[in-house]
């Protein structure tokens, strides 16, 4: 029996962008936003990516769900080659993998109402009824500590961290195996970054799903991820767990990285998920 394929598979991934020609008889320039990333995801284990503004994150993220398009290189998700689906299975997958972006003001079109912002990624797959649309987004709402009240506001009545947990809503609404989150809390206040770290905890445990969690910040990435992954100009240049990292980094950056954040102590969120239990059958 050949084993199961992993959640994420991403082998040689390569991303260049033009930039504009700036004089007319020399060769095009390219930024080389990514330059050949190669990771697994394997269910249950969640991947930190971490690393400086501008080393390729975005990038990463916006190829993994295929929103982008890669210059060379794979994405496969539970096996299926991502960016040569045709665009109706492509579709069809979409429900196994959902996003949550750095900005919950930019990311939540403010002429929506919450039932229609929560309820999209289930309209998108077709199939799914307005009443049973409207059913689903009451229950994910409750689940991320909102209100099925809330169905009928808009974006504009809701604080930064009401606003990240709406999002993490319409992620969570077609029970995902996958949750690309990039910058997830960076734009929140520190005293609500914890607690929507938290929810993204507690939803781990509950429904099993596994983050690949963006980050430039060490202490975000430890509170939930078993693997970290470090960025640097385009390139993966370490890898480990959050404490390999912190008592035995090997890149200069990394030492950077672990020196910018000596207030926390790494492997207490590990323990913490432990202590709680394994409780991650998959509610599909
Ligand atoms: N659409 C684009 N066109 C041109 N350059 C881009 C584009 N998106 C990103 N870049 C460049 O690619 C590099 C990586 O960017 P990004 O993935 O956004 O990094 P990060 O999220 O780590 O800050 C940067 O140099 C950025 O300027
Ligand atoms: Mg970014």
């Amino acid at each position: 029996m050949t084993a199961p394929a992993p959640l994420l598979q991403v082998a040689q991934l390569v991303r260049h962008y033009p930039l504009p020609r700036t004089r007319l008889f020399h060769p095009p320039q390219q930024v080389q936003a990514l330059q050949g990333v190669d990771f697994t995801v394997t269910a249950g284990r969640s991947l930190g990516i971490v690393g400086e503004s501008g080393s390729g994150k975005s990038t990463l993220a916006r190829l993994v769900m295929a929103l982008d398009t890669p210059t060379a290189g794979t994405v496969h998700l539970l096996g299926r080659n991502l960016h040569t689906l045709p665009p109706a299975e492509l579709r069809r997958a979409r429900r196994d993998f959902q996003m949550v972006f750095q900005d919950p003001y930019g990311s939540l079109d403010p002429h929506h109402t919450v039932e229609r912002i929560v309820a999209e990624p289930l309209r998108a797959q077709g199939q799914v009824g307005r009443a049973e649309q409207r059913e689903q987004a009451a229950q994910v709402l409750t689940q991320v500590g909102l209100r099925s009240s809330d169905l009928g506001k808009y974006p504009h009545e809701f604080s930064g961290g009401q606003r990240q947990r709406i999002a993490i809503a319409r992620a969570l609404i077609t029970r995902p195996r996958l949750i690309v989150a990039d910058e997830p809390v960076s734009a929140l206040d520190v005293s609500v970054q914890a607690q929507v770290l938290n929810l993204m905890q507690d939803l781990q445990q509950q429904f099993g799903v596994t983050y690949l969690l963006i980050s430039h910040d060490l202490a975000v990435v430890n509170h939930l991820c078993d693997d970290v992954v470090v960025l640097y100009q385009g390139r993966i240049v370490e890898r480990g767990t959050p404490q390999d990292l912190f008592y035995n980094a090997q890149h200069p950056y990394t030492r950077a990285l672990v020196n910018a954040v000596p207030q926390i102590a790494p492997g207490r969120a590990r323990a913490r998920r432990t202590a709680a239990g394994s409780s991650a059958g998959i509610a599909r």
